[in-house]
């Protein structure tokens, strides 16, 4: 038995008692070779579709030998969870290596038997999600850490828009942050470019007025960016500063715009009035001189028309030049 063996042995005996049994492995990532998966998951988050929990598994890389890991294990508990996790696994493991800013994807396990069967994707832990990671530090972050967030997205956006794929559902839950790196997890709405879907099934409040007509673009996400880094810097979303318009607030405006049979007159109001709600913003108003920049380029990622939205590679240069 060679050395390497009796290491990966060892390992194995002393992990024997927390690992988790009974499941079987239907696709793993080929840069590991095997994936033991331990007993101690503790959930991280209930959503309507899924079950999301934290857990170890220990990932034999021929290379690097054994290591123990973080992993996230996503359970689908509706719908079919099959073909969920392969959607999803699928279009991380064409991306990830491509970005260190997209979540690896390891592998799907499946459980039960045939009548009962239930399948998990299992991914990297990419840290806490953004969602909570702005809330636990007061609801806003400061402008550097905002431009070093906005640099990391725009560099996924071109990688993005360079395989022809739209992720469609970018928010800060959708995001993780780990030693300052973002990593973009949730891929369950991502859609190549150029298909044309009837229906919209991202979050209406951070995406674009295209996306939500179902025509997703290059500079979908990038709209969604854009409301992204508006929410770090002032804690707000959209409807709240929306409010006084015709509609209660955008979430409900954009389910209005999705829904009526003649959008057209209503959604370039409701956009416009987006536009000079950048310019009122107090928060953004009151940018010291250098960040002004910022709340016009800011402006600039959210235009209505996919067109004016910056480059891939202006938004990658305009937040470098920005990174302290
Ligand atoms: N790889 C990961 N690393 C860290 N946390 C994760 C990871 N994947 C998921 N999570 C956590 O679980 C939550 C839900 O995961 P995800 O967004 O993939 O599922 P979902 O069912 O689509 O949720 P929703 O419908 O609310 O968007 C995330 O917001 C995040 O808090
Ligand atoms: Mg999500």
């Amino acid at each position: 038995m060679s050395q390497r063996s009796i290491r990966l042995w060892c390992a194995l005996l002393s992990l024997k008692a927390s690992l988790l049994f009974g499941y079987g492995i239907v696709k793993l990532n080929p840069r590991y070779e095997r994936m033991l998966l331990h007993d101690d998951a503790a959930v991280l988050g209930v959503g309507i579709y899924g079950i999301v929990s934290l857990t170890h598994a220990s990932l034999l890389e021929p290379s690097k030998g054994e290591t123990l890991r973080q992993v996230v294990l996503k359970k689908w508990i509706k719908g079919d969870g099959h073909h969920q996790a392969s959607n999803e696994f699928d279009v991380m493991m064409r991306l990830s290596s491509q970005s260190p800013y997209f979540a690896e994807p390891i592998g799907i396990i499946s459980k039960g038997d045939v009548h009962e069967r239930s399948y998990q994707l299992v991914m990297e832990y990419g840290g806490q999600d953004l969602q909570h990671y702005v809330m636990e530090r007061g609801g806003t972050l400061p402008i550097p850490e905002v431009m070093r967030i906005g640099y990391q997205l725009a560099l996924a956006l071109e990688v993005l828009a360079s395989n022809e794929v739209c992720h469609s559902d970018l928010k800060p839950a959708n995001l993780t942050i780990r030693d300052n790196q973002i990593k973009i997890i949730d891929w369950g709405s991502s859609r190549a470019l150029g298909i044309a879907q009837r229906t919209m099934d991202g979050t209406p409040i951070f995406s674009s007025p295209e996306l939500i007509e179902g025509q997703a673009c290059s500079k979908s996400d990038m709209f969604s960016v854009g409301l992204i880094l508006y929410f770090l810097t002032t804690g707000k979303y959209l409807p709240e500063e929306l409010r006084g318009t015709p509609f209660p607030n955008s979430f409900s405006a954009l389910f209005f715009m999705a829904n009526t049979e003649d959008p057209e007159p209503s959604y370039a109001g409701c956009f416009a009035k987006t536009l000079a709600v950048f310019q009122l913003v107090p928060e953004l108003a009151a940018c010291k001189d250098k960040e002004i920049g910022f709340r016009s380029f800011l402006r600039s990622m959210v235009h209505p028309t996919p067109s004016f939205r910056p480059s891939h590679r202006e938004a990658i240069s305009f937040f470098a030049s920005h990174l302290h």
